[in-house]
């Protein structure tokens, strides 16, 4: 099937989605991410601000601010470009940005890829070996292009709940995989090609 076949249907399916198990399986994810060592061991991390019937990832934020870690967030553009901007206070430090997601204010300056040591990556699908379908502009797979070029110490995590998770993907040249995926019931990592 095509990618933005899946897509589509993959979004109506998590649309619907009820907003309880979202919730309770969104907590077991966040545990499971905050009890992981990539997670213990990163004192900079780079993460989505969910939305809808996204995994949420508003607790992991907060207990990344309150255990000292340096928290970045995505904002989109110029044009293509996807930048991680530090922010300190959920509340205080972001605004609705482009798609209506909360986005870092404009006050606030980005950083290096190279200053980040784990990626908190959102999808909308996953295959087994970590490849995946986002929103369909290719701003995960062009940051993840520059990370893994330049940063190999690096890690990335997916998350999705297990009805995200499937076998094979169709990907292109441009796909960059994740290294480990967590959903509610397991934690897959999912071993480089060679
Ligand atoms: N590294 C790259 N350089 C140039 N173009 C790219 C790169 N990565 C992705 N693209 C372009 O972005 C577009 C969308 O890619 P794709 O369909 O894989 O989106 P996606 O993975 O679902 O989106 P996202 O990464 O934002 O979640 C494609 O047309 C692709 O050509
Ligand atoms: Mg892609």
């Amino acid at each position: 099937m095509l990618k933005s076949e899946l897509r589509k249907q993959a979004q109506i399916k998590r649309d619907s989605m009820d907003k309880l198990m979202v919730c309770k399986y969104g907590d077991i994810i966040a545990n499971r991410v905050i009890n992981h060592e990539w997670y213990k061991s990163s004192k900079s991390i780079f993460i989505y601000v969910s939305m809808g019937n996204e995994v949420p990832t508003h607790n992991i934020i907060k207990n990344a601010l309150a255990g000292g870690k340096t928290v970045s967030v995505p904002r989109i553009g110029p044009g293509t470009q996807m930048h991680a901007v530090p922010v300190r206070d959920l509340e205080q430090d972001l605004e609705p940005g482009k798609f209506g997601i909360m986005e870092p204010k404009l006050h606030l300056l980005p950083v290096s890829e190279a200053c980040i040591d784990l990626i908190i990556v959102p999808g909308l699908l996953f295959d087994r070996r970590g490849y995946r379908i986002g929103y369909g502009k290719g701003y995960y797979d062009r940051y993840l292009d520059r990370v893994y070029t330049i940063s190999p110490h690096c890690r990335t995590i997916g998350l999705a709940f297990e009805n995200q998770l499937v076998q094979t993907l169709p990907r292109g040249k441009h796909d960059k995989p994740v290294m480990l995926i967590i959903t509610e019931k397991r934690i897959l990592l999912c071993p480089a090609e060679k």
